[in-house]
């Protein structure tokens, strides 16, 4: 059975702001498993797929022209209890409400600016991956894994 994973994109303030690396260093060492990574520009028609259960909320089309506004980062990552350890990691959607040590906690301010995304549950991880990686993911197993799990 595949290990869980999570869609982690890194929005396009999360990238002028050069924090790619900083995200990537706190899944890391965490000791999750990158399986998938890319910056992209993304189309309009997938960021409104994207966020298509939030397309009667008011804030819907600025959600979308932000996504939209530059590259963002695309990333898979794999390991246990990832989805809902990632979203601890992320912090609350409102970066004001996040506490200090998330990476919202830690580098943004505004709900419309709040720099990363990562699944809400198993079931939106697998539709965001098919979404965003439709050729598929790298297979791979990091040597350190014994040093990982018991
Ligand atoms: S809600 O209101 O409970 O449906 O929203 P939530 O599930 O917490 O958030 C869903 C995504 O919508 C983004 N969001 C917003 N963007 C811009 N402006 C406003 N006001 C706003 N409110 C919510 C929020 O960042 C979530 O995006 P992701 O990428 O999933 O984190």
């Amino acid at each position: 059975m595949a290990t869980e994973q999570s869609y982690i994109m890194i929005k396009p303030d999360g990238v002028q702001r050069g924090l790619v690396g900083e995200v990537i260093k706190r899944f890391e060492q965490r000791g999750y498993t990158l399986k998938g990574l890319k910056l992209l520009n993304v189309p309009k028609d997938l960021a409104e797929k994207h966020y298509q259960d939030l397309s009667a909320r008011p804030f819907f089309p600025a959600l979308v022209d932000y996504i939209c506004s530059g590259p963002v980062v695309a990333m898979v990552w794999e390991g246990k209890g990832v989805v809902a350890t990632g979203r601890k990691m992320i912090g609350a959607t409102n970066p004001l409400a996040s506490e200090p040590g998330t990476i919202r906690g830690d580098f943004a301010i505004e709900v419309g600016r709040n720099v990363i995304h990562g699944s809400d549950s198993v079931e939106s991880a697998q539709r965001e991956i098919s979404l965003w990686f439709p050729e598929g993911v790298a297979e791979w197993t990091p040597a350190v894994k014994p040093w990982v799990y018991e």
